[in-house]
This record gives structure tokens, C-alpha cells and sequence, in this order.
């Protein structure tokens, strides 16, 4: 493996899914890991990250300096390399002028095992506000750029390198080789990090952990919760037990797919709470968004936590937490932290043990492990899907009949979607019964009926948001069709806003 600890970097997760797609198993470590506890984990090398601090800030992240000695190959990036050069005797100095964006690097050699097979000359991706101005003793230049002449440094003798750019990012031409380089050429790690391996380590270790105990794991029909438990299911067979509360609140016929795709499928053992009508009733005359959240959120918990009540001898509870939701909550170094919400959260009262099957992988990762557990590809691929559901897609109260409308109307344009080839072009799409009632002629007469928006935008991590250019024939069926199928609908508009300044969901 090759570890990375982190000095706080918006493109710190990205070094270690890079490293990853190489096939060396790579995590991120907190920068205040010390140098034992990295000894304990025998990696072939290690990465320091980039951070937004500068290395003389009062409160600097810095480095147990025992890990120079641990002899191991060590690459820093932009503020790693920065903190390598004043801890090894170098300096470092405000740049004058920060530098942001691409930069010509030219090397000084065409030796170099970090810079092997890449060009003299390459564009490279800049972002830093500080530089290096004296190199340590032991270190050579071994790329220059304009503004920064001591833009790659490395010590030949013990494997320590420096790069003041980001290899990591897309914009460094070369940034991947460079990568492939310091870990094959430099750390000689080998490529044995796969899912097949994934899959057969983490059921033995399911094995071993979970014995001839019983688990117990709430489904919510989304990817994570559901490839977690045909994972499970694989190790440890009926000794799996699944709860999945249909609140009502979800799409068409998805409580439905669920079931079938993991019941039928995989035989897992799936006990469906019907809890619509409490819901429905929860929700009766509730108009505040923020009110809905949190009714249907507890209610969630309420009826999971009366359901495990009634099943005796389990001691472990299972979680599809993935390696994002454990990096923003886990080390005390990202500036970005969100909270994040698994669906209905842990009861408070209960206690279990936690098994988190997929704590060390990135989405993608967790995707590329359902098709290989043989799982449906619509289910492996599902576009997001909030916790509060289509309660929060129907603008003031919550009535079965406006479910009715919402559920039919988005599942025309998912269908139109599909048709029209988008399903994986666009992130997120979905309808939204808004509050209006507007005048519109149908036949000969005049109506007075609802107006269902369409939301459908693309974004990374759902932080920011651009509305997809969905082409306009493909708008004028989804139209056409939702006016035609759908009673109480008269109108259709398509929402143009990005976010900021709008959400992605309406409330
Ligand atoms: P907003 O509306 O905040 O949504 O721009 C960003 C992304 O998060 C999803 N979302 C939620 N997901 N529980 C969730 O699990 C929630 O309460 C929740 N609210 C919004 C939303 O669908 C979008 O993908």
C-alpha cells in the first residue's frame, strides 16, 4: 500500500483514488498519524498533501519527524513538499504573487525515475500562495517552472521527492505517470488491489468477525445499503437480516424492484415494514420543509427500532458507510466536513456492535463491487435519492392523492429519459409537485389544476449544481405526456436554476 496523509487538500481524496486506480491499495491517513502507527500498516510509500495552510502559520499541520527516518520513499505534494523542505533545512517563502492554474514545467533532467517516460516540456496544474526558496542540503532541482524555479526537488539518496504542482488533477498532462512512477519505480508497491480480492478478503473477514451471530441491516433501497447487504448476505447467508421500511415516500414501483431484485435474486432475508399510513398520518397538515424532514427522519427511526425489537439475539448492526462519509466526519483535517445523514441513523438506545463493509471505498468503487456481485445495473447506478423522498418533492402538505400525481409524473420523464438515452448523462432528475394552481383549457373547458416542475441537473458531489440542457423534443413528450397521463396536471415548467443560488431538491 501507499498511504497519504492529510494536510487538509480539496484533492486530497483524489490522490488516493489515484493511487487506487493504479491498483495499489492507498487510504488517507490524519497528518497526525505518527510514525509507528504508519510502521504498523508496512506501506511501500508515503504522500504528503497538499493543504490551504502556509508551513510558518501559527497552528501549521505538521509531521511526527520520526517518519524520516522510517525509510520508506516519501512524496510531497505542494504544501507536503513545502513542509518537507523547512523539516529536512530549507526554506520556504510567501510566493510575491500567488500562482493558480497551468504552468510549463521544464526539467532539468531526463534521468529521473519520478519524471520516466514524460516529456522535457509539460503543462502542469499550479495552486499555491507559498514556494520553496532554499532546497536542503541533500536535495537537486529537478524541475523548474516561470514562476517557480524550485517546482520539483527530489533527494535521490533516501527517495524523497517534492513536486510544487498537483499531480493528481486532470490538468497535469503527465500527472498520472508521475504517479505511476513514484509508486512502481520508487516504492516498487505491486498492483494487487482489485474487487475480486476486495470481495474475498472482506467476506472472510465478515466471517471472522461476525461468527455465528446475527446481523441486522436497514435497507433504503439505495446502492449503498443494498450492495452492503448482498455482500453480507454472500459471507454470512441468513444470518443477515434486512429491514426495509417502504415509508411511502418512494418513486413507482421502486419498494417493489427492491424487493425483487434482493429478495428474489439473491434470497436475501428481507422483512418489509408497510408503514405508509403512519407516515401519511405524521404528515397530515405539515407544510414547513424543515418540519417534514424532521418528522419523517424520526419516524423512520421509530419504526425501524420497533421492528428490531421484535427479533431477539442480534449483536452486530450493519452499515453501508462508504470512505467519503467516514473522511468527513473521521479526521480533524478537511475544511470541506458536511454533515452527513445515513438514512433513519442508528436508534439511540440500542447497542450493537457496527460492521461497515464498505468504509474504505469511494462510490464509484462501491458501483464497480455491485456488478461484480452479479447486482441489477438500474440498481447499481441509481441517481441519488434523499432520505425524506417524495415528501420533500411535494411543496406544502403531503396527501396520498399529490403522491399519486408526483410519482406518476416522475416516472414519465424517467422513462422519457431513458428513451432519449440520458439516464447516465445527467445526475440527477427528478419532478416536484409545486403549490401552484394555474388556468388551463382542456377540450372545451376551462381547468384549474396543478403544475408539476421538472429539476434535472448535473453536479459532481451534489454540492453545486448546473440544470441539465435537456434538448427540447425531449421536454415536449415528457410534456405532452404528463398533461395527457396524469389527472390534475395542466401545466409543465422545467427549472433553469443552478445551485447556488436554488437547492437541488425544492424544499
Ligand atoms: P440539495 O437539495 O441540498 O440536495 O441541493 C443535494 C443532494 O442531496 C440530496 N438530499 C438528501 N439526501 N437526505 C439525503 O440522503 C436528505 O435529507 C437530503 N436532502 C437532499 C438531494 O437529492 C441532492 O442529491
Amino acid at each position: 500500500s501507499i498511504m497519504v496523509l492529510d494536510y487538509g487538500s480539496q484533492y486530497n481524496q483524489l490522490i488516493t483514488r489515484r493511487i487506487r486506480d493504479l491498483g495499489v491499495y492507498s487510504e488517507l491517513l490524519p497528518h497526525t498519524t505518527t510514525a509507528r502507527e504508519i510502521k504498523k500498516c508496512a506501506p511501500k510509500g508515503l504522500i504528503l498533501s497538499g493543504g490551504p495552510h502556509s508551513v510558518y502559520d501559527s497552528g501549521a499541520f505538521n509531521i511526527d519527524p520520526a517518519i524520516w527516518q522510517l525509510g520508506i520513499p516519501i512524496l510531497g505534494i505542494c504544501y507536503g513538499m513545502q513542509l518537507m523542505m523547512r523539516e529536512l533545512g530549507g526554506e520556504v517563502e510567501a510566493a510575491g504573487v500567488p500562482e493558480y492554474g497551468r504552468a510549463q514545467l521544464k526539467l532539468t533532467t531526463s534521468e529521473d525515475k519520478l519524471f520516466a517516460n514524460t516529456p522535457l516540456q509539460q503543462y502542469v496544474w499550479m495552486s499555491h500562495g507559498d514556494r520553496v526558496t532554499k532546497l536542503p542540503q541533500s536535495f537537486t532541482v529537478l524541475a523548474t517552472s516561470e514562476q517557480t524555479p524550485l517546482a520539483a526537488v527530489g533527494d535521490l539518496k533516501r527517495n524523497f521527492y517534492g513536486v510544487q504542482f498537483h499531480p493528481e488533477v486532470q490538468n497535469s498532462e503527465y500527472g498520472m505517470d508521475i504517479l505511476r512512477n513514484f509508486s512502481f519505480n520508487i516504492c516498487q508497491a505491486q498492483a494487487n488491489w482489485s474487487m475480486t480480492d476486495f470481495i474475498s478478503q472482506q467476506v472472510a473477514q465478515i466471517k471472522a468477525t461476525v461468527g455465528e451471530k446475527k446481523v441486522l441491516l436497514g435497507l433504503s433501497g439505495g446502492v449503498d445499503s443494498s450492495v452492503a447487504a448482498v455482500l453480507l448476505h454472500q459471507a454470512i447467508g441468513d444470518q443477515l437480516v434486512c429491514i426495509f421500511v417502504d415509508h411511502g415516500l418512494l418513486r413507482q414501483g421502486e419498494a417493489e424492484q427492491v424487493m425483487a431484485s434482493l429478495v428474489d435474486n439473491f434470497g436475501l432475508n428481507v422483512i418489509k415494514v408497510n408503514a405508509q399510513t403512519r407516515f401519511l398520518a405524521k404528515l397530515k397538515g405539515v407544510i414547513d420543509p424543515e418540519q417534514k424532514r424532521k418528522i419523517i427522519g424520526n419516524e423512520f427511526i421509530r419504526v425501524f427500532d420497533d421492528e428490531a425489537r421484535k427479533l431477539q439475539g442480534i449483536d452486530f448492526l450493519a452499515q453501508g458507510t462508504l470512505y467519503t462519509d467516514v473522511i468527513e466526519s473521521g479526521t480533524d483535517t478537511a475544511k470541506t466536513i458536511k454533515s452527513h445523514h445515513n438514512v433513519g441513523g442508528l436508534p439511540q438506545d440500542m447497542h450493537f456492535t457496527l460492521v461497515e463493509p464498505l468504509k474504505t471505498l469511494f462510490k464509484d468503487e462501491v458501483r464497480e463491487l455491485g456488478e461484480q456481485l452479479d447486482m441489477p445495473h438500474d440498481l447499481v447506478w441509481r441517481q441519488p435519492f434523499p432520505g425524506p423522498g417524495l415528501g420533500i418533492r411535494i411543496l406544502g402538505e403531503v396527501t396520498a392523492d399529490k403522491l399519486a400525481i408526483v410519482r406518476a409524473s416522475d416516472s414519465i420523464l424517467r422513462s422519457e429519459i431513458k428513451n432519449a438515452g440520458l439516464q447516465e448523462k445527467i445526475w440527477q432528475y427528478f419532478t416536484v409537485l409545486t403549490g401552484i394552481k394555474s388556468v388551463g383549457v382542456m377540450g372545451d373547458g376551462r381547468t384549474y389544476d396543478y403544475t408539476v416542475g421538472i429539476r434535472a441537473i448535473n453536479s459532481i458531489d451534489g454540492m453545486t449544481a448546473d440544470f441539465a440542457r435537456i434538448p427540447w423534443d425531449v421536454l415536449a413528450q415528457v410534456s405532452t405526456r404528463i398533461t395527457n397521463e396524469v389527472a390534475h396536471v395542466n401545466r409543465v415548467v422545467y427549472d433553469i436554476t443552478s445551485k447556488p443560488p436554488a437547492t437541488i431538491e425544492w424544499e
